[in-house]
């Protein structure tokens, strides 16, 4: 461990607030501006971002940015200064390479976000960084902000998993789900997709499979101890799916879905990238837009299921931050010494939402018409009043669904509705979820 390192663990170690851990940022791009973002407006004294590294930085300066934080250009006197935790964010293989494998030269942790880094060399600079006494991690390559890597790596550690799946690649979901239910052409859903931002002018890493097993060899890597060439495994593009393929996965209830998955049975791992039919109420058939899905299948603990924003600065951001902290209390020797604030805020149960009112009348003229009123009077707006034939109408019951409000607006038209004549039971009242 570089000297450094070892004082501001030390520092840590003995709950010294004055030598926080120093953390240097290399490429301050979406994900990079997003995570200094969320370093400079946090409250961790003992996490301070001093440097932040890009080509051409002049143009990269932020206000918002601490006058104390270092602008460079020189990714050699970042790795040369007494930064105990490197981000490397500038993406790509070189020379993201040789930064990860230079700052664990000199003892220093290294978080990063680049799949094809860690899909083409995890398993080397993982060693690299234990030879050296200090940690990589890389949260943030795989499903952006949804923490699967964190959960495989130690959450699902103590199982025994031998597969896992997923939905990996969120413009692949993006045009299939657009296809699916707009039933429009292959072309249009891409074109869609790319004036959206959810593709790129070449999406061929995407739509061919690239990006995502490039992925599932990081999801191999740190759930099933396997490691894969990303080239190793079979990708079959998604280009050739038609509207018409959703009409026929419909007559067999199911939808169509760009799957990652491996599956490892004894010492073969079974692995591909590409469209398949999914059941269409199946977790998989369920994920819309750019979202991401990994469910994962373990000996013991049976089945799990991860879902979210795989992509994107700020979700991406949060995964490289947390891996921060996580590294940071490494340092401390496993244990937080400074912890987050613990707020005591005031409870309130007042929710905004919008509201589902059964009632149970006994029928007469006019009952809908007392109803509105009270409610234009609360100031509720009625969403949609709901009636199913066939009840004796001595007992009758129908449902009005309200628009968003709050509990404390809704609560005294609920009272003034139940001294009502008609009313022969208290209403019913939920809160809907959406
Ligand atoms: N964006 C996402 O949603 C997302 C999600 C998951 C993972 N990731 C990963 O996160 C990493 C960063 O992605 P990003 O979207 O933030 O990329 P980006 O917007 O292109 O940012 C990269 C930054 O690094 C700088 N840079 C590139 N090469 C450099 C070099 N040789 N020296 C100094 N600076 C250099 C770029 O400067 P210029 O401005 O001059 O180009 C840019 O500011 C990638 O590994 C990516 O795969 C991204």
């Amino acid at each position: 461990m570089a000297t450094q390192t070892r004082k501001a663990a030390k520092a840590l170690k003995d709950g010294e607030t004055s030598s926080p851990c120093r953390v240097a940022l290399i490429g301050f791009g979406t994900v990079g501006r997003a995570v200094a973002k969320i370093l400079c407006e946090g409250d961790r004294d003992w996490l301070r971002l001093t440097h932040i590294c890009n080509r051409n930085v002049e143009r990269k300066k932020q206000p918002w940015v601490p006058s104390d934080v270092t602008w460079t250009e020189s990714i050699e006197s970042v790795l040369k200064s007494d930064v105990d935790i490197v981000i490397e964010l500038i993406g790509g293989l070189s020379p993201a390479e040789q930064i990860v494998r230079s700052a664990h030269g000199s003892g220093k942790s290294v978080v990063t976000a680049n799949k094809q880094l860690i899909a083409r060399h995890g398993s080397d600079l993982l060693e690299l960084a234990a030879k050296n006494g200090c940690q990589l991690e890389f949260g943030a390559s795989v499903a952006g902000g949804v923490p699967v890597l964190p959960a495989l790596r130690t959450g699902l550690s103590g199982d025994r998993l031998h597969g896992i799946a997923g939905i990996l690649n969120g413009t692949c979901n993006y045009i299939l789900s657009r296809i699916e239910n707009a039933r429009v052409p292959f072309s249009e859903a891409l074109e869609e997709a790319q004036a959206r931002g959810y593709a790129e002018a070449d999406a061929s890493e995407d739509l061919d499979g690239g990006d995502a097993r490039a992925k599932l060899a990081i999801l191999a890597l740190a759930g099933l101890h396997t490691q894969v060439a990303p080239e190793s495994v079979r990708a079959r593009t998604i280009r050739a799916i038609d509207a018409v393929d959703f009409d026929y996965a419909a007559e067999l209830r199911c939808t169509i879905r760009q799957i990652s998955r491996a599956d490892l049975q004894g010492d073969t791992l079974f692995a591909e990238v590409g469209p398949c039919l999914v059941p269409a109420d199946s977790p998989f058939g369920r994920v819309q837009r750019n979202l991401n899905l990994v469910l994962t299948s373990g000996q013991y603990g049976g089945d799990m299921a991860f879902l979210g924003a795989g992509a994107g600065g700020d979700p991406t951001a949060v995964a490289v931050v947390s891996d921060v902290m996580f590294v940071a209390e490494g340092l401390a020797g496993g244990k937080r010494k400074v912890k987050s604030k613990v707020s005591a805020p005031s409870i309130s149960s007042d929710f905004e939402t919008p509201w589902y009112l059964r009632f149970f009348v006994r029928d007469q003229p006019g009952i809908v018409a007392r109803l509105a009123q009270i409610m234009a009077a609360h100031r509720l707006n009625i969403d949609s009043l709901l009636q199913k034939p066939g009840f004796d109408k001595s007992s009758l019951p129908f449902v009005i669904t309200l628009e968003p409000c709050r509990d404390s607006m809704l609560h005294p038209a609920l009272e003034e509705m139940a001294g009502l004549e008609f009313a022969i039971r208290p209403c019913l009242c939920l809160p809907i979820l959406r």
